[in-house]
């Protein structure tokens, strides 16, 4: 059903919309059944879930968990003191158990499901440990920090039979769920080229967050932190700021990019790593305390379409998908889905012609005219509009996310994002990491299962 708009409501959706042109179609999108109408869960059926990890993402994952119907928090672990006081205040339970020994956490048969969000290097011991204590685990992106962390994993989900849901949200927004319906319609034609971007220009889009004023070697479990990672002398900026050193995240790749190949594998239906990746780029600004770049531009190969990768710390725009199709082309910007067709309509040849010889010319176009008369009045094809999509205002993709999870833990039903998806996800961002970082093409191995290049 398309709303009828009003001009106003046609300039709160922005650019993408106007770009259009007053042409557009304008839809507002269906919230979620869990939006529309919270169900009531019986008591049977509730998740007890704990957070391990409850940092940035761990906390607001652990405020989607606890709005979704029939979850309850029973435990939280992190290594930082002032995390683990947070996670009491967060899930407004001031007497949660919180730990930092994530073993106790799991020796608890009274838990369902864990959520991790610790940083990448840790991701693959941790689900693994879920698993084989029959829990099931939400793991945050992206899913791994090497090729081999990723197979192992999938390995720790079948064995155990559990439900590893990869956190990449993109998967469960119903902004994506309308491109996919739109792709697979046919609506685009032959899609051969995307594109896709996530800039930002500031301290904290490039990571550098502030260090909290407590935060030292009493507060903090270091050793634990580094885990299996290379070992280094206490250091509050590797451990606030880990994003920006190999050892234990992926730079801008696993950090950003895995949201865009996220979206870009669910849409088009792909479900693997991509046959080959070039990437360039550099530390150009940020060049204090970080061995990552910050900026990475990548070509990949998939086996119908080529796709461009950017994601740049030095400049901010819109986050942007854009794919290209022989029928039209599809961009989401932001949180607004627009679809426009291309010119299909026969046209005759306006350009080679004009190296014939007059007469060959003027007969190859009256004979055109005569193949294609002009249609009489009314008759006109009609051409397709151009399409806008928005969620509703305050939609929340993550908490779509964690309800998909929740169902799961619950029904059995298979994620949405399991292991195989966001390792493809994952393994894509290595790829883009081995070619910039070996400055070669990194070439996907299916059978050896690794990066050659
Ligand atoms: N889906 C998204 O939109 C999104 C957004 C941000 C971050 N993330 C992902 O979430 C994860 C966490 O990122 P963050 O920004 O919350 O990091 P963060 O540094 O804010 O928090 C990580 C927490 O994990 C804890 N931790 C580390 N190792 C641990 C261990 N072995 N046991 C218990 N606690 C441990 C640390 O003490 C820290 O408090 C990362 O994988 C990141 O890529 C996802």
């Amino acid at each position: 059903m398309h709303k009828q708009v009003s001009r106003r409501d046609f300039m709160r959706l922005g650019a993408g919309a106007a770009a259009l042109g007053a042409a557009a179609r304008v839809e507002f999108l269906k919230p979620t059944m869990l939006a529309a109408a919270p169900r009531v869960v019986p008591p049977s059926d509730r998740v007890r879930f704990a957070s391990i990890g409850t940092g940035i993402r761990g906390s607001e994952i652990m405020r989607a968990a606890l709005g979704c119907p029939g979850t309850e928090i029973v435990a939280a672990c992190d290594l930082y003191d002032g995390r683990r006081e947070w996670a009491k205040e967060n899930s407004g339970k001031p007497n949660l158990e919180v730990t930092k020994e994530y073993r106790r956490i799991l020796d608890r048969k009274d838990i369902d499901a864990v959520l991790v969000a610790v940083p990448d290097h840790w991701h693959r011991k941790l689900v693994e440990e879920v698993c084989a204590s029959g829990k099931d685990a939400y793991c945050e992106k992206p899913m791994s920090h090497t090729v081999e962390d990723g197979f192992a994993m999938i390995e720790a989900m079948q064995k155990h039979q559990r439900i590893v849901q990869v956190g990449s949200q993109r998967r469960s927004s119903i902004v994506y769920a309308k491109a996919k319906e739109i792709f697979d319609s046919g609506y685009l034609g032959q899609v051969t080229a995307v594109e896709a971007w996530v800039d930002r220009n500031d301290a904290s889009g490039a990571w550098v967050y502030p260090i909290p004023p407590d935060a030292n070697e009493k507060t903090i479990d270091w050793e634990t932190f580094q885990g299996s990672a290379p070992k280094h002398p206490f250091d509050l900026k590797r451990f606030f700021r880990w994003r920006c050193y190999q050892d234990y995240g992926e730079g801008l790749t696993g950090d950003l990019y895995v949201h865009l190949l996220t979206g870009i594998h669910f849409i088009t239906g792909h479900n693997g790593p991509p046959q080959r990746a070039a990437a360039m780029g550099g530390l150009y600004r940020w060049t204090e305390d970080r061995d990552v770049p910050d900026l990475i531009w990548t070509l990949y190969q998939y086996p119908h379409f080529t796709l461009g990768v950017r994601c740049n710390l030095n400049n901010e725009s819109a986050e942007v998908t854009r794919i290209f199709g022989t029928k039209g082309t599809l961009e989401i910007k932001n949180d607004v889905l627009s679809v426009s067709p291309q010119d299909t309509q026969p046209h005759p040849e306006s350009y080679s012609i004009y190296g014939w010889e007059e007469k060959t010319r003027a007969d190859y176009l009256r004979q055109w005219e005569a193949d294609h008369p002009t249609p009489s009045p009314g008759k006109w094809p009609i051409g397709q509009d151009s399409l806008v999509f928005k969620a509703p205002d305050n939609y929340d993709y993550s908490l779509d996310h964690m309800n998909n999870f929740m169902e799961s833990v619950r029904t059995r039903k298979p994620s949405v994002e399991d292991a195989v998806f966001g390792n493809g996800t994952a393994i894509a961002c290595h790829m883009a990491n081995h070619s910039y970082f070996h400055k070669t093409v990194a070439v996907w191995d299916e059978a050896g299962k690794r990066i050659k290049g």
